[in-house]
């Protein structure tokens, strides 16, 4: 069966933004970047790379292009900022969180979405490892499985195409009731690439 090529605002073109994109746009979605400085050193990196297959400006530039699915890959610092600057043009939409906000007891945007975004798809997806795993996700025991939560149904299925299509395997958690268990699968990778020094090259595989 085909799969169904989507529209993507991904807002934050940086580790992990930058990684994404490239990886839809390899795989045949339309990806449009929104950063803070659309001249500066992400988008210049992401232009060398990608040549004019890379639109990059800003972020209400990219979300004018009426993208069905909307990824925060910036600072959890700035996701405060951003979400109720634009919450009309996010509402209703998929979004899925990728943002972690270092330090804070909730490492997750839910709360600020719910608020500002109340018809919103929320989706917690990408924000359980370092980029190089998802750049990456094939190790010698298997590929990576990737835990993820949000509303069953269709934005579901287009989440779970978005994963397989930049590498890891789907494994869907639950609900958005579940995004703190997905959370923990973040602290679990923390605890052990930076708390033990196992380093960065290290992910989880769902066995059954
Ligand atoms: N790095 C990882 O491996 C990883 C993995 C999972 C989750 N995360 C989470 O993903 C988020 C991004 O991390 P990162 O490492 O990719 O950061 P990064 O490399 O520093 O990139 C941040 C991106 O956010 C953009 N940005 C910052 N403020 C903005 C604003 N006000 N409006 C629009 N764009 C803005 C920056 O724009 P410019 O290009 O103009 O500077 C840049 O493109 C963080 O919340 C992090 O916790 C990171």
């Amino acid at each position: 069966m085909a799969t169904e090529k989507q529209t993507i605002a991904v807002l934050g073109a940086g580790n992990i933004g930058g990684t994404l994109g490239r990886k839809w746009i390899a795989t045949g979605h339309q990806v449009v970047f929104g950063v803070s400085d659309p001249n500066g050193k992400h988008a210049q990196s992401l232009r060398s790379d990608l040549g004019n297959k890379a639109v990059i400006d800003s972020v209400a530039y990219a979300l004018s292009s009426n993208p069905e699915v909307v990824v925060l890959a910036v600072q959890g610092t700035v996701v405060d900022t951003i979400i109720p600057t634009y919450a009309q043009q996010l509402d209703g939409r998929v979004i899925i969180d990728v943002a972690n906000r270092m330090g804070s007891a909730t490492m997750n945007s839910f709360g600020t979405l719910h608020e500002y975004t109340p018809n919103a798809h929320l989706f917690r997806a990408f924000n359980t490892y370092g980029w190089v795993n998802l750049e990456n996700p094939q190790f010698a025991q298997g590929r990576v499985s990737l835990f993820f939560c949000g509303p069953d149904g269709d934005a579901r299925t287009k989440v779970e195409q978005l994963i397989t299509d930049v590498g890891p395997e789907p494994v869907y958690v639950g609900g958005v009731d579940q995004v703190n268990v997905v959370d923990g699968v973040t602290q679990l990778w923390f605890a052990l690439a930076f708390g033990q020094q196992r380093g960065q090259n290290l992910a989880f595989k769902l066995l059954e």
